[in-house]
């Protein structure tokens, strides 16, 4: 960033732009049934709004981008909507085979892939491989995620480490926890942004949500545009971050 840039952030006592943006892409089936369309016509426009936004981050230098298509308990919906949606992230690992590495876009896929289709399995080791070579954006796609479950992953593989005497259990601190979740590596999302009306986390990021700032907007996902992530990031930038402390 050049130096006048950091001044003029200093001196309008600014955030600086945020590294790590989340979101949860909610409101699809409303979406949806308010055009009197079937709840998978939301998915497609909300895969679509997907695409911009990413295209949008990569764009304005945003460095990761966490979105929430299918969580723990999205196994409950009809057969035909959860098909409906691993087809929709099926399209989009084929096509980002395709495009990742000309537009320097990484992808990183978070949750447990043992329930996945083998086609699925293949085209996220093709993605991990293909990340290798991009340095831009980075965008992870939290798939059969729950973060109860990624928590309780990481206090599993922490109880092997102690079982095989790698660590001590008095020697274990947040970083071992957090480098063992399916984000480890990243840092933590200073934003995340909520469409689709509710006031709620849903399960997405719990650990790494700790001093996030939280937007939350009535617009439903697949309206939600370029021009609202802007505003969103903008509102961040104000806010007064205070960790704890006194500021
Ligand atoms: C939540 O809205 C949305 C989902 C459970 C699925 C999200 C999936 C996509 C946007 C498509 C695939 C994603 C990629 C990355 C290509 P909801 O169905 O709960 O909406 P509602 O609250 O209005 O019913």
């Amino acid at each position: 960033m050049p130096l006048f840039k950091k001044e003029q952030e200093a001196a309008a006592a600014l955030n600086p732009m945020p590294r790590h943006i989340a979101m949860v892409m909610d409101g699809n089936g409303r979406w949806a049934t308010s055009r009197g369309l079937p709840r998978t016509a939301g998915h497609k426009e909300g895969a679509e709004t997907f695409r911009r936004i990413a295209t949008h981050c990569s764009h304005i230098g945003l460095e990761y981008l966490t979105v929430y298509a299918f969580s723990t308990e999205n196994w409950t919906r009809s057969e035909a909507e959860v098909n409906a949606i691993m087809e929709l992230l099926r399209v989009y690992l084929l096509e980002s085979c395709e495009k990742m590495v000309k537009e320097n876009i990484g992808l990183r896929i978070m949750g447990d892939e043992s329930r996945l289709s083998e086609g699925l399995r293949a085209l996220i080791r093709e993605t991990d491989e293909l990340s290798k070579q991009t340095t831009g954006l980075q965008v992870n796609v939290c798939l059969n995620y729950g973060a109860r479950m990624e928590i309780t992953r990481a206090a599993r593989l922490l109880a092997e480490d102690v079982k095989a005497g790698r660590i001590a259990v008095s020697d274990i601190t947040e970083e071992m926890v957090s480098e063992r979740l399916y984000s480890g590596g990243i840092p933590d999302p200073e934003l995340i942004i909520r469409p689709g009306a509710e006031k709620r986390m849903s399960n997405f990021l719990l650990w790494q949500s700790a001093y996030s700032e939280l937007y939350f907007t009535d617009t439903l996902w697949p309206d939600f545009t370029e021009a609202e992530l802007d505003g969103a990031i903008t509102w961040y930038r104000s806010r007064k971050r205070r960790f704890g402390g006194v500021k």
